[in-house]
Protein backbone atom coordinates (compact mmCIF):
# COMPACT_ATOMS: atom_id res chain seq x y z
CA UNK A 1 0.00 0.00 0.00
CA UNK A 2 1.17 3.45 -1.15
CA UNK A 3 0.53 6.50 1.34
CA UNK A 4 1.13 9.96 1.29
CA UNK A 5 1.64 12.62 3.06
CA UNK A 6 3.19 15.33 0.74
CA UNK A 7 1.51 16.29 -2.43
CA UNK A 8 -0.90 18.85 -1.85
CA UNK A 9 0.65 22.03 -2.10
CA UNK A 10 -0.66 24.03 -5.23
CA UNK A 11 1.15 26.15 -7.06
CA UNK A 12 -1.12 28.26 -9.88
CA UNK A 13 0.49 29.17 -13.57
CA UNK A 14 0.13 32.82 -14.26
CA UNK A 15 -2.53 33.80 -16.27
CA UNK A 16 -0.60 35.45 -18.59
CA UNK A 17 2.13 32.89 -19.44
CA UNK A 18 2.58 29.70 -21.39
CA UNK A 19 4.10 26.21 -20.41
CA UNK A 20 6.19 25.19 -23.68
CA UNK A 21 7.90 21.82 -24.35
CA UNK A 22 8.70 19.84 -26.83
CA UNK A 23 9.88 16.23 -26.90
CA UNK A 24 11.22 13.41 -28.90
CA UNK A 25 8.63 10.79 -30.74
CA UNK A 26 9.34 8.69 -27.59
CA UNK A 27 8.20 11.99 -25.22
CA UNK A 28 11.54 12.30 -23.76
CA UNK A 29 12.13 16.14 -23.49
CA UNK A 30 14.30 18.30 -25.89
CA UNK A 31 12.96 22.22 -25.24
CA UNK A 32 11.59 23.66 -22.25
CA UNK A 33 10.87 27.53 -21.30
CA UNK A 34 11.51 29.00 -17.87
CA UNK A 35 7.97 29.15 -17.21
CA UNK A 36 8.18 25.41 -17.03
CA UNK A 37 10.92 25.74 -15.34
CA UNK A 38 9.94 27.34 -12.78
CA UNK A 39 6.59 26.19 -11.94
CA UNK A 40 7.37 22.89 -12.13
CA UNK A 41 10.13 23.66 -9.81
CA UNK A 42 13.10 22.39 -12.13
CA UNK A 43 15.84 23.90 -13.81
CA UNK A 44 15.59 24.17 -17.42
CA UNK A 45 18.99 21.92 -17.63
CA UNK A 46 17.74 19.24 -15.19
CA UNK A 47 14.06 19.08 -17.71
CA UNK A 48 15.95 18.13 -21.27
CA UNK A 49 16.78 15.13 -21.82
CA UNK A 50 14.32 13.50 -19.04
CA UNK A 51 11.00 11.32 -20.15
CA UNK A 52 7.76 13.85 -19.90
CA UNK A 53 6.10 11.42 -17.32
CA UNK A 54 8.45 12.47 -14.37
CA UNK A 55 5.56 15.08 -13.85
CA UNK A 56 3.11 12.40 -13.77
CA UNK A 57 0.74 12.69 -10.69
CA UNK A 58 -1.15 9.93 -9.17
CA UNK A 59 -4.28 11.22 -9.52
CA UNK A 60 -3.68 11.41 -13.11
CA UNK A 61 -6.34 8.49 -14.34
CA UNK A 62 -3.95 6.11 -17.11
CA UNK A 63 -6.22 6.48 -19.99
CA UNK A 64 -6.09 10.18 -20.31
CA UNK A 65 -2.28 9.76 -21.34
CA UNK A 66 -3.73 6.58 -23.33
CA UNK A 67 -6.34 8.94 -24.97
CA UNK A 68 -3.08 11.40 -25.55
CA UNK A 69 -1.02 9.24 -27.12
CA UNK A 70 -3.60 7.60 -29.23
CA UNK A 71 -4.15 10.81 -30.39
CA UNK A 72 -1.31 12.68 -31.34
CA UNK A 73 -0.03 9.15 -32.96
CA UNK A 74 -2.98 9.48 -35.35
CA UNK A 75 -1.59 13.02 -36.98
CA UNK A 76 -3.76 14.78 -34.92
CA UNK A 77 -3.80 17.08 -31.71
CA UNK A 78 -4.99 16.79 -28.22
CA UNK A 79 -6.29 19.03 -26.02
CA UNK A 80 -7.28 18.27 -22.01
CA UNK A 81 -7.06 19.29 -18.66
CA UNK A 82 -3.33 17.84 -16.78
CA UNK A 83 -2.58 17.74 -13.31
CA UNK A 84 1.32 17.60 -12.77
CA UNK A 85 3.56 16.97 -9.80
CA UNK A 86 6.11 19.15 -8.98
CA UNK A 87 10.18 18.74 -8.33
CA UNK A 88 8.79 19.43 -4.53
CA UNK A 89 5.85 16.61 -5.02
CA UNK A 90 3.15 20.07 -5.00
CA UNK A 91 1.22 20.09 -7.96
CA UNK A 92 -0.72 22.74 -10.62
CA UNK A 93 -2.84 22.24 -12.69
CA UNK A 94 -2.75 22.89 -16.72
CA UNK A 95 -5.00 23.31 -20.04
CA UNK A 96 -2.40 21.26 -22.51
CA UNK A 97 -2.49 21.02 -26.26
CA UNK A 98 -0.49 18.82 -27.56
CA UNK A 99 0.34 18.04 -31.20
CA UNK A 100 3.04 16.66 -33.82
CA UNK A 101 5.87 18.90 -34.96
CA UNK A 102 6.28 18.39 -39.15
CA UNK A 103 9.72 18.74 -41.10
CA UNK A 104 8.82 18.51 -44.65
CA UNK A 105 5.66 17.08 -44.14
CA UNK A 106 7.38 14.04 -41.95
CA UNK A 107 6.49 14.40 -38.21
CA UNK A 108 9.74 14.80 -36.15
CA UNK A 109 8.78 15.85 -32.26
CA UNK A 110 5.68 16.60 -30.47
CA UNK A 111 5.49 19.78 -28.95
CA UNK A 112 3.20 21.24 -26.00
CA UNK A 113 1.70 24.83 -24.55
CA UNK A 114 -0.14 24.72 -21.17
CA UNK A 115 -2.17 27.38 -19.92
CA UNK A 116 -3.87 28.77 -16.71
CA UNK A 117 -6.92 26.82 -15.49
CA UNK A 118 -9.58 28.35 -13.79
CA UNK A 119 -10.48 27.03 -10.04
CA UNK A 120 -13.41 25.65 -10.36
CA UNK A 121 -12.66 24.09 -13.59
CA UNK A 122 -9.49 22.47 -11.70
CA UNK A 123 -12.18 21.30 -8.38
CA UNK A 124 -14.89 19.95 -11.11
CA UNK A 125 -11.56 17.84 -13.02
CA UNK A 126 -10.32 16.50 -9.15
CA UNK A 127 -13.72 14.91 -9.06
CA UNK A 128 -13.46 13.82 -12.14
CA UNK A 129 -10.15 12.25 -12.22
CA UNK A 130 -10.85 10.79 -9.28
CA UNK A 131 -14.28 9.25 -10.45
CA UNK A 132 -12.34 7.47 -13.51
CA UNK A 133 -9.48 6.22 -11.57
CA UNK A 134 -11.84 4.69 -9.05
CA UNK A 135 -14.05 3.24 -12.45
CA UNK A 136 -10.30 1.70 -13.68
CA UNK A 137 -9.93 0.38 -10.50
CA UNK A 138 -6.70 2.57 -10.18
CA UNK A 139 -5.38 4.40 -6.60
CA UNK A 140 -7.78 5.85 -4.97
CA UNK A 141 -7.27 8.87 -2.93
CA UNK A 142 -8.45 9.67 0.85
CA UNK A 143 -8.46 12.28 2.70
CA UNK A 144 -9.45 12.07 6.52
CA UNK A 145 -8.97 13.71 9.58
CA UNK A 146 -7.54 12.28 12.71
CA UNK A 147 -7.86 14.00 16.64
CA UNK A 148 -4.31 15.54 17.54
CA UNK A 149 -4.30 12.61 20.70
CA UNK A 150 -4.58 10.11 18.39
CA UNK A 151 -1.77 11.47 16.04
CA UNK A 152 0.32 12.30 19.35
CA UNK A 153 -0.31 8.15 20.09
CA UNK A 154 1.29 6.98 16.47
CA UNK A 155 4.04 9.23 16.62
CA UNK A 156 4.55 7.64 20.25
CA UNK A 157 4.05 4.34 19.31
CA UNK A 158 5.75 4.98 15.63
CA UNK A 159 8.92 6.19 17.92
CA UNK A 160 9.05 3.38 19.82
CA UNK A 161 8.63 0.64 16.86
CA UNK A 162 12.00 2.73 15.08
CA UNK A 163 9.48 3.64 12.34
CA UNK A 164 8.12 6.41 10.61
CA UNK A 165 4.24 6.92 11.21
CA UNK A 166 3.30 6.45 7.43
CA UNK A 167 5.04 3.10 7.89
CA UNK A 168 3.29 2.33 11.25
CA UNK A 169 -0.02 3.20 9.50
CA UNK A 170 0.63 0.97 6.74
CA UNK A 171 1.27 -2.07 9.22
CA UNK A 172 -2.00 -1.28 10.86
CA UNK A 173 -3.80 -1.66 7.92
C1 LIG B 1 4.63 16.97 -25.89
C2 LIG B 1 4.17 16.13 -24.72
C3 LIG B 1 3.85 16.76 -23.52
C4 LIG B 1 3.44 16.02 -22.40
N1 LIG B 1 3.17 16.70 -21.25
C5 LIG B 1 2.86 15.98 -20.15
C6 LIG B 1 2.64 16.63 -18.91
O1 LIG B 1 2.66 17.87 -18.80
N2 LIG B 1 2.38 15.87 -17.83
C7 LIG B 1 2.32 14.51 -17.88
O2 LIG B 1 2.09 13.86 -16.85
N3 LIG B 1 2.49 13.86 -19.06
C8 LIG B 1 2.76 14.57 -20.18
N4 LIG B 1 2.94 13.90 -21.36
C9 LIG B 1 2.68 12.45 -21.40
C10 LIG B 1 3.85 11.63 -20.89
O3 LIG B 1 4.70 11.35 -21.97
C11 LIG B 1 3.37 10.28 -20.29
O4 LIG B 1 2.65 9.54 -21.23
C12 LIG B 1 2.50 10.47 -19.05
O5 LIG B 1 3.14 11.26 -18.08
C13 LIG B 1 2.10 9.14 -18.40
O6 LIG B 1 3.20 8.40 -18.06
P1 LIG B 1 3.32 6.92 -18.58
O7 LIG B 1 3.10 6.96 -20.06
O8 LIG B 1 4.70 6.51 -18.19
O9 LIG B 1 2.24 6.15 -17.86
C14 LIG B 1 3.34 14.61 -22.50
C15 LIG B 1 3.64 13.98 -23.70
C16 LIG B 1 4.04 14.73 -24.80
C17 LIG B 1 4.34 14.02 -26.10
Amino acid sequence: MDIRWDMFIETEVPKDELIISRTDLNGIITYANETFARISGYEVEELIGKPHNILRHPDMPKRVFKELWDTIKSGKSWSGYVKNLRKDRGYYWVFAEVSGVYKDGKLVEYKSMRSWVPKEKRIEMQYKYDDIRYQDRENVRGVSYIEADIYDKLIQKARDEGISVEELIKKLI
